[in-house]
């Protein structure tokens, strides 16, 4: 066993494509440069930041540790340039860098497909329903495509029950994204629900989850040739299609509403109901500025960067 080891793993946003992703639709997922620290080091006993490390408060490094070590205890210290509950992936950037941690206290460098495999059953088994899309993410960092069907770019192939997901590498140009955290918590299981029962009893919602699915694909090509006011277009786009499906609320769309002015565009990132925002923008001051005023926290943050990473 190893003597001090470091890790960090990146935060997401996913630019498009929520919702819609549960119904088989492609959606894209950008890692952003706010990271989260993991250090581990040999000790007498397991701890986290200085508290014996519980199942019932530190469940995610708990399964990582029952899933992944046998060796002597370990004093886990963590860091995040991010708050957890934002929406911007904090359980899946706590998993992987831990996971890192771990094989690097094994003496083993990074394996990003391994680490994002076991990741997303420690995810599963701490959060129930869960999709690859943050662990992933995290993981590989960049961009990820996740669809339905294999194509071009494919990283990896992960199946869990009777749903599967086909993980692609996507090219992500570097862009400056303002994050907006409205202060609600809204867990994704319920909102999930929500837009099944209207997909189910709805063809008007299935349609709307069918034109999602449409962005998406745009929004790859949009990527490719670096089109920051095409992308934009199909974000705000996206945030309208996702309001109709019932995922954004009053605090979600006055931030996107204020964020606007400023921005190629902008719309709600990840589960919705509370959460986070995102404007595509470059002017990334004044959005911040503007969402601060709206009584939202902003983050500046940049795309393109790397996944889980040992450090030195
Ligand atoms: O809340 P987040 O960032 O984990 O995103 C959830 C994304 C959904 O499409 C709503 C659900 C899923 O599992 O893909």
């Amino acid at each position: 066993m190893k003597g001090a080891v470091t890790a960090s793993a990146p935060g997401k946003v996913i630019l498009l494509g929520e919702h819609a992703v549960v119904f088989g639709k492609t959606a894209i997922s950008v890692a952003v440069g706010l990271r989260l620290h993991c250090r581990a080091e040999p000790s007498s006993f397991f701890s986290l930041n200085g508290h014996l490390l519980s199942p019932q408060t530190h469940g995610y490094i708990y399964q990582c540790v029952q899933q992944e070590w046998r060796g002597d205890p370990i004093a886990f210290q963590t860091r995040s340039e991010f708050p957890s509950g934002s929406g911007l992936g904090s359980s899946a950037a706590v998993t992987t860098s831990t996971l890192a941690v771990l094989a690097g206290m094994n003496g083993k460098g990074i394996d990003e497909e391994r680490i994002a495999r076991q990741a997303f059953t420690v995810e599963s088994d701490v959060q129930g329903r869960a999709s690859p899309i943050d662990t992933s993410t995290s993981s590989h960092g960049h961009g990820i495509l996740i669809d339905s069907k294999p194509g071009p770019g494919l990283l990896w192939h992960i199946q869990k029950d009777t749903r599967e997901w086909y993980i692609h590498h996507c090219p992500v140009p570097q862009l400056t994204l303002v994050v907006g955290f409205t202060g609600i918590s809204a867990p994704t299981g319920p909102l999930v629900a929500k837009v099944k029962r209207y997909a189910d009893k709805n063809t008007f919602a299935r349609e709307v989850i069918e034109e999602i699915g449409m962005l998406s694909q745009e929004g790859v090509v949009c990527l490719r040739r670096n089109d920051q006011e095409g992308l934009g277009r199909l974000m705000t786009k996206d945030h309208r299609l996702l309001a109709i499906l019932g995922v954004s609320c009053k605090e979600l769309d006055k931030l996107v509403e204020a964020a606007l002015p400023y921005s190629y565009g902008a719309k709600l990132t990840g589960a919705g109901g509370g959460g986070s925002m995102i404007a595509l923008t470059d002017r990334p001051e004044i959005v911040a500025e503007e969402i601060r005023n709206k009584g939202g926290t902003p983050f500046i943050v940049r795309t393109d960067v790397a996944g889980v990473t040992l450090e030195k």
